[in-house]
C-alpha cells in the first residue's frame, strides 16, 4: 500500500490542541506547533476503514477486549523485546500519563520525593506536582552531541531526598536516546539498593532507528522486575500497561 506523506490536511477549526489553542496558550495564532507528538499526516486507510465500519453500526455501548488481543501483546513483547509475559500482570488505563500519575498516588504520599531526568516528557513534572509531591531533577548531560545520565548525581540525589520514585523515560522523550544495558543496569542497580520504584515509559519502543535496540527495563534483572511498573501503549487509542509489582 502506498502512503501519500505530501497531502497538507488543514486542521484549523477541528479544535485541535496544537493548532487551534495556540493563542489560548500564549503563542501567536500562526506559530508552527512543533511540541505535540501529534500526525499530520491523514492516519492509513485501514484505520479509517475499521472506524466507519464502526460507526456505522451506530451503537456507542461499552465495549471490552477478549483474550485475542492479550494474546497478540504478549506475542508482541515476546517477539520486540524477548519478554514473556504473562496475562495478570497487564492493566489497562485510559493513558500512559494517566498511569503514571496513579503509580504516583498509589505508592507515595503526599511531600514524598519523585525523581525526574530533565529535559523530559513535560507531564512527567505535571504529575508529580499536581498530584503534591516533590520534585526532583538528576539533569541529563549533554557531551559531544548526545546526551547521558550523571549517575553519581542520581544516586547522590536519591539518598539526599529519600527518593521514593523514579520515572524512567526508555527510550527517552525528547533527546532520543535509547538507553543501553550498561546505563540501565547501573541505574537499576542503584534503584535496587536504595528501594526506590520505578516507573518505566516505553511508550516509544517501537521507534527505534536502525542498530538501536530498545531494552525493556523490567526484565534486565529479577530484581528490577520486582519493583517496577512498565507503561506501554502499543496500540492506540486503546492504551495499555505492563503492571509488575509485588502485592
Ligand atoms: C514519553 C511519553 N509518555 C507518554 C506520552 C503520552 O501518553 P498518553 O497519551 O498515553 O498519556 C507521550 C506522548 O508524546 C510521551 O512522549
Amino acid at each position: 500500500m502506498a502512503y501519500n506523506f505530501n497531502l497538507v490536511v488543514d486542521r484549523k477549526n477541528t479544535n485541535s490542541l496544537k493548532y487551534d489553542f495556540a493563542v489560548e496558550r500564549g503563542k501567536t495564532a500562526d506559530i508552527l506547533p512543533l511540541w505535540v507528538a501529534d500526525m499530520d499526516f491523514p492516519t492509513v486507510p485501514e484505520v479509517t476503514e475499521a472506524l466507519v465500519k464502526a460507526s456505522r453500526h451506530g451503537i456507542f455501548g461499552y465495549t471490552e477486549v477478549k483474550e485475542d488481543y492479550f494474546k497478540v501483546l504478549r506475542n508482541w513483547f515476546s517477539s520486540h523485546y524477548h519478554w514473556d509475559i504473562e496475562r495478570k500482570w497487564l492493566v489497562k488505563t485510559p493513558g500512559v500519563v494517566f498511569a503514571i500519575a496513579m503509580a504516583i498516588r498509589a505508592f507515595t504520599e503526599k511531600n514524598d520525593t519523585v525523581l525526574i531526568q530533565r529535559p523530559v516528557y513535560y507531564p512527567f513534572s505535571e504529575a508529580i506536582e499536581s498530584n503534591e509531591r516533590v520534585l526532583i531533577n538528576n539533569p541529563l548531560v549533554y557531551e559531544n552531541g548526545k546526551y547521558h545520565m550523571d549517575l553519581n548525581d542520581f544516586e547522590e540525589k536519591i539518598i539526599k531526598n529519600n527518593v521514593k520514585l523514579f520515572i524512567l523515560c526508555n527510550p527517552h522523550n525528547p533527546v532520543g536516546k535509547v538507553w543501553t544495558k550498561d546505563e540501565l543496569i547501573q541505574l537499576g542497580d542503584i534503584c535496587v539498593k536504595h528501594n526506590v520504584l520505578v516507573v518505566s515509559d516505553e511508550i516509544h519502543a517501537d521507534f527505534i532507528y536502525p542498530g538501536h535496540e530498545h531494552l525493556n527495563f523490567a526484565s534486565l534483572k529479577p530484581e528490577f522486575f520486582a519493583g517496577t511498573i512498565t507503561c506501554t501503549a502499543p496500540v492506540r487509542p486503546l492504551i495499555w500497561q505492563v503492571y509488575r509489582y509485588p502485592m
